[in-house]
């Protein structure tokens, strides 16, 4: 089979996607109609013969990113963007995924917390009961914003604890230290959530908020992290305890002007538990498929090793003991 057919074929898991992040210009016009609002201006100037979001780093695509949203208002425009991607994911052979998203994106906007999370759920369980596919849900803070924010979301969150199983850190990393939120990471352990934090390529302090995730909050998983690379005790830190990472190679090929498959291939050699992901595939221009063959594209990387990156994804999942026993 060619490498493609290859790909396509192989059972995945996806961990790293952000449900914001899955909505394409086509869906964005959809929900604006139907809401009656205007089609946001960073989409409205869109070059329209490439349909294509335009930015270059990580603030430029924050800023188109958190613009497109205000056309998500309803439960139903939440349950339907989740039932577009996981149909998405489910014609990649995707078996499970791992969903981030951003309430406060939308709570700062007047969208009431229940909104957003009951429509995303409605949109998993209709995609679990008619595709089979499993997900997990993540709620991300956002870094750039105040940590009292943060834990109030937290404490207004508490009642769907049920079926969100982890919380993260995303936005504009820049001078937002993972140390910032300590508390709030520490209240939503003793609530139960699992916890993973992003720490985006090339930053300006990748290596200390790192080493933060990892000494000071105590992550289960940490998302992109890829900068680890340069810091030998760190990748001893995560092989002893087993940390995953979840890699995204186009959106990091768009984020920083150096491509990470090099050194994604070499944390997989050393026996680090990486994966590859999507992050936000509307704007990057690539589901999961495209994200696997874009490393292959760009670093020397055996069928073998590709396996083992779904194997990891598995392993690292959060995948409840039922369906892993279905899947594996
Ligand atoms: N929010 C959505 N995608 C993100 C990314 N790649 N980094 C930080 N915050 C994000
Ligand atoms: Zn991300």
């Amino acid at each position: 089979a060619s490498l493609s057919e290859f790909v396509a074929k192989m059972p995945k898991a996806e961990l790293h996607v952000h449900i914001e992040g899955t909505l394409t210009p086509s869906l964005t016009h959809k929900f604006a109609k139907r809401n009656s609002v205007p089609i946001p201006e960073a989409i409205r100037s869109l070059d329209t013969s490439s349909n294509e979001y335009a930015f270059h780093d990580l603030p430029s695509f924050l800023a188109v990113y958190y613009s497109a949203m205000s056309v998500l208002l309803t439960a139903a425009d939440f349950c339907d963007l989740v039932w577009a991607y996981l149909q998405k994911a489910h014609s990649q052979n995707v078996l499970h995924t791992e969903m981030f998203f951003d309430p406060q994106a939308h709570t700062s906007r007047g969208v009431s917390l229940p909104t957003v999370i009951e429509g995303i759920r409605q949109g998993i369980v209709k995609a679990e009961q008619e595709l089979g596919i499993s997900t997990n849900l993540i709620m991300c803070f956002l870094r750039d914003l105040e940590p009292g924010f943060a834990m109030a979301t937290l404490i207004d969150a508490l009642p769907y604890k049920d079926w969100i199983i982890a919380v993260g850190l995303d936005s504009d990393e820049r001078d937002n230290p993972p140390a910032k939120f300590a508390n709030v990471f520490q209240r939503a352990k003793a609530e139960g959530f699992l916890v993973t934090c992003h720490c985006d390529v090339d930053q300006k302090d990748s290596i200390e908020h790192i080493r933060q995730v990892l000494v000071d909050i105590g992550v289960n998983r940490i998302d992109h992290g890829t900068n680890i690379v340069e810091d030998e005790t760190l990748v001893d830190l995560v092989k002893l305890r087993g940390i995953g990472l979840t890699c995204c190679p186009i959106s990091d090929s768009v984020v920083t002007k150096d491509f990470k498959g090099k050194e994604i291939l070499q944390l997989l050699r050393s026996g680090v538990k990486v994966t590859v992901n999507s992050d936000d595939p509307a704007y990057f221009k690539g589901y999961m498929n495209e994200n696997i063959l874009r490393l292959a594209d760009d670093a020397e990387v055996s069928r073998l090793e590709l396996v083992q990156l779904q194997k990891n994804a598995f392993e690292i999942s959060w995948i409840s003991e039922q369906k892993r026993e279905i899947f594996l």
